[in-house]
């Protein structure tokens, strides 16, 4: 009996030793990811950078839907050598706790995407910053620095970006066309058409363009692209930075007008820059859309829906709402797609949605998998 029992426990041991030997490379999306000490990954709507051989995961640090403390949030970092375990290296950037500044808690920290400069040697972090009380009135967007990938980020200063400088590709007659929004009789075509003749660029030229679902872009020429969902969400903004990614040249391109994207991802591959993008429902998930360009400033076309699943799964990306494309091995074309699944009820418990980009043709794709192994890319 004994014996018989022993080597059941045996068998046990070794059988979990076994599947957790072939779990360790498996990305389960949808699932809890602990961190090396056992808690849910807090970094939503992030990204990610490699440095020096380790990559760095930054994104939104939600309060736990139980947490008192209401100033422990913004920005968490997580470190990484396999993409699979990975170690928390605290708040980034977090709120400031003193009512004069514009980082207070109360404020709402979106999407952070951090990149290195070359000519500077800082790492430079920008977000979509929505200011405390004001709902999501502000569309501004925020900037930090620091000398240390991990932080802490100091931070600069919120924006609303582009005042007073028209598109790049904004003819003259919709810089004087007059018609603004009280003009409208209320029907949807119609205020379509007005976007994308130019409405809320005008009227947002003084003050500066609206910034809300943002991302970073760094072209292979150095140049960094500021991306953001703009004019009402309506249309993206694809925003020149300076040579120090500290702020914008007031180059800037309207891509996709009228069209209602957010939450771009932009990655480069085959000499085309693709976009995954989301439409405007909010936290729920909608179809995803593609779009490809020759340059990063446009024209950008649409290839529509990237999702090759069930009718259901295409109609809301596998559940996921994209945020990051990240090119693990540029050279072989490989890229992982991240997409947040996510929880408004408690943010800081929303999914991670990891899918290998495979390829249809030229053409980026995505297909379900509940599990994949990380080895299969490499
Ligand atoms: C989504 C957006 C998220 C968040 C949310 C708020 O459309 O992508 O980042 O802003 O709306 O409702």
């Amino acid at each position: 009996m004994k014996v018989i029992i022993v080597s059941v426990f045996t068998a046990l041991i070794s059988f979990s030793g076994i599947s957790q030997q072939k779990n360790h490379s498996l990305i389960r999306s949808g699932e809890v990811w602990p961190d090396t000490e056992g808690k849910h990954i807090n970094a939503h709507g992030g990204g990610i950078l490699l440095h020096k051989g380790t990559y760095y995961w930054f994104g939104e640090s939600r309060l736990p839907r139980t947490e008192k403390d209401k100033t422990g949030y913004g920005v968490g970092c997580y470190s990484s050598k396999d993409l699979l375990t990975w170690k928390n290296e605290g708040l980034a950037l977090r709120v400031i706790n003193d009512t004069t500044s514009l980082l207070q808690p109360g404020c709402v920290i979106e999407r952070p995407k951090v990149i290195y400069n070359k000519k500077t040697r800082k790492f430079v972090m920008w977000f979509h910053h929505e200011l405390k009380g004001q709902g999501y009135r502000a569309a501004m967007t925020g900037i930090a620095v620091s000398d240390n990938i991990t932080g802490p980020y100091k931070y600069l200063r919120s924006l609303r970006p582009n005042a007073k400088v028209w598109p790049v590709n904004f003819t003259e007659e919709q810089k004087n066309a007059t018609l603004n929004e009280s003009d409208l009789k209320g029907r949807p075509a119609e205020r379509i058409k007005a976007v994308k003749e130019g409405l809320y660029v005008r009227r947002d030229f003084a003050g500066g363009q609206m910034a809300r679902d943002m991302t970073l872009f760094t072209d292979r020429d150095g140049k960094a692209y500021h991306i953001h969902s703009s004019e009402e969400n309506m249309t993206l903004h694809f925003s020149e930075l300076t040579d120090d990614y500290l702020d914008f040249t007031g180059r800037y391109y309207r891509v996709l007008p009228g069209e209602s994207n957010e939450a771009p991802a932009i990655f480069f591959t085959g000499g085309k820059y693709y976009m995954f993008s989301s439409g405007t429902t909010g936290w729920k998930p909608n179809p995803a859309r593609l779009s490809v360009s020759d340059r990063i400033t446009g024209e950008w076309k649409s290839l529509g829906n990237p999702c090759r699943g069930t009718e259901e799964e295409n109609r809301i990306t596998f559940g996921s709402q994209s945020t990051f494309v990240l090119p693990l091995r540029q050279k072989k074309n490989i890229f992982i797609y991240m997409g947040d699944r996510w929880t408004p009820e408690n943010l800081a418990d929303s999914r991670h949605i990891w899918l290998p980009v495979e390829r249809e043709g030229d053409v980026p794709v995505i297909r379900w998998y509940s599990s994949w192994n990380l080895e299969k890319l490499k």
